[in-house]
């Protein structure tokens, strides 16, 4: 029997966890460090995911076929280096390559160097010549350089918003991820999220999702990782899909073939729907979380086998089959996330909503402690439903939730209402 480390602790290692354990390999699964949930699925091993001697010491010496790679800070912290140096097969880029997310700088430069559509941009260290760059533009976007967890970005609705978010990215808010500043025309049209498999030549596009990132109803509230998700987006048609993949996905991958970094792992395109066509804002190098739990769950093709196709450079070049059943998935959150959340409140009612048919509850900042299973983390459960449809789906995922309870949880009651076109929950 093979053997898989999963590498990372929330809903989308969940999720990754939950499609390995599926495939007729019938894999052993371990996870690093896994969580409450992933618990029963898996073995879970005390190691952080950056550490990155001490993942390859473990996936050398437990003779690991496949190393699946969840987050993207052990990536762009060379885990898949260093893994690959070993012989050891690995779902996720290098280091070189990983800087697609670990620098906006250096995305923008191969998205122009790809010739893939993206918003105008420049790149400041200096604050006055980024404030005259943003005064220049109808709206801007204003970035930190590096990875600040999602929050290093401010969609500026005056200018006074944009000198005031530019002066606190190069003034350290963000440290080291805002040594310089991405200033960058702002787009208009609907959000759409594309993620592909790609084996260094070769990509193979998932079925489409979309995220909710803001933590109250009605995108409002600040940004958080993502309150909920939903498969298929109806945007997402296979004609644009194939135009999306030949625009902003496939050059991608040849441009870095091409520099000599290639491309192996997960290529997440985070696509502006504008009337001049698709637009890319960013790429992950990495699933998104929640959108794996909603991706995976209608994953029609056996995950491990698929998965060491992309590690292994024999991917086929073709659309991965997903079921023609939809899948939403509500994020639960602590008390107090974003900016601080509460740990170590109960949680209660999980196995019940797990008892639902075609629900399952993917745990994220959860942990068990003596018989109880309490809250860890800002995020803490990803309830999965699948249904017939869309409606059907996102309505067996709030009826999910409905019996989860935890002192201070918060979710949103519109996961999927936009797609839907009326009130849901
Ligand atoms: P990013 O981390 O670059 O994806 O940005 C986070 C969010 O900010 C995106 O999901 C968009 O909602 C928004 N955003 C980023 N760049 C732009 C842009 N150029 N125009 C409009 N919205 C943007
Ligand atoms: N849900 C967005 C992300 O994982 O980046």
């Amino acid at each position: 029997m093979p053997s898989v480390l999963v590498v990372g602790g929330g809903g989308r290692e969940h999720a990754l966890v939950h499609a390995l354990r599926r495939s007729s390999s019938r894999p052993t699964v371990y996870a690093a460090p896994g969580n409450a949930g992933i618990a029963s699925l898996a073995e879970c091993v005390s190691i952080s995911p950056t550490d990155v001697d001490a993942v390859t010491k473990f996936a050398r010496d437990e003779g690991i076929d496949l190393v699946v790679v969840g987050p993207e800070a052990p990536l762009v912290a060379g885990l898949a280096d260093a893994l690959r140096a070993e012989g050891i097969a690995v779902l996720g880029p290098g280091a070189d390559a990983a800087r697609l997310e670990g620098s906006k700088t250096f995305a923008k430069n191969i998205m122009d160097e790809a010739g893939v559509p993206t918003a105008r941009w420049g790149a400041f260290v200096d604050e006055a010549v980024a404030v005259d760059f943003a005064k220049s533009l109808p709206g801007a976007v204003i970035k930190a350089d590096g990875l600040a967890a999602g929050k290093g970005v401010v969609v500026s609705q005056t200018p006074e918003e944009a000198e005031r978010a530019i002066a606190e990215i190069l003034g350290g808010k963000f440290g080291e991820a805002g040594a310089s500043v991405l200033v960058e025309e702002r787009l208009e049209g609907e959000e759409l999220s594309v993620i592909a498999l790609a084996d260094g030549a070769r990509v193979a596009l998932l079925a489409p999702s979309q995220d909710h990132k803001r933590i109250f109803d009605g995108d409002r509230g600040p940004n958080t990782g993502g309150m909920g998700a939903y498969s298929p987006a109806p945007r997402g048609t296979p004609e644009l899909l194939a135009q999306i993949r030949d625009t902003c996905v496939a050059p991608i991958v040849d441009c870095l073939g091409v520099r000599g970094n290639p491309f192996f792992g997960v290529l997440y395109a985070g696509l502006m729907l504008t009337p001049d066509g698709p637009k890319v804002l960013e790429y992950n190098v990495r699933f998104g979380d929640p959108e794996a739990q909603v991706i995976l769950s209608r994953l029609d093709e056996d995950a491990y086998e698929l998965f060491l196709a992309a590690a292994t450079g024999n991917l086929e070049d073709r659309p991965i089959a997903a079921s023609p059943r939809a899948s939403t998935c509500i994020v639960m959150a602590a008390e107090g996330y974003p900016e601080g959340p509460r740990k170590g409140d109960v949680i209660t009612g999980l196995s019940d909503a797990d008892a639902l048919e075609d629900v399952t509850v993917y745990h994220a900042g959860t942990k068990q402690q003596g018989d109880d299973i309490v809250t860890n983390g800002g995020r803490v459960l990803g309830v999965t439903a699948l249904g017939d449809d869309l409606l059907a789906a996102t309505e067996r995922a709030y009826a999910a939730v409905e019996k989860i309870r935890f002192d201070g949880a918060q979710y949103r009651k519109d996961i999927a209402r936009r797609a839907l076109g009326r009130a849901v929950g």
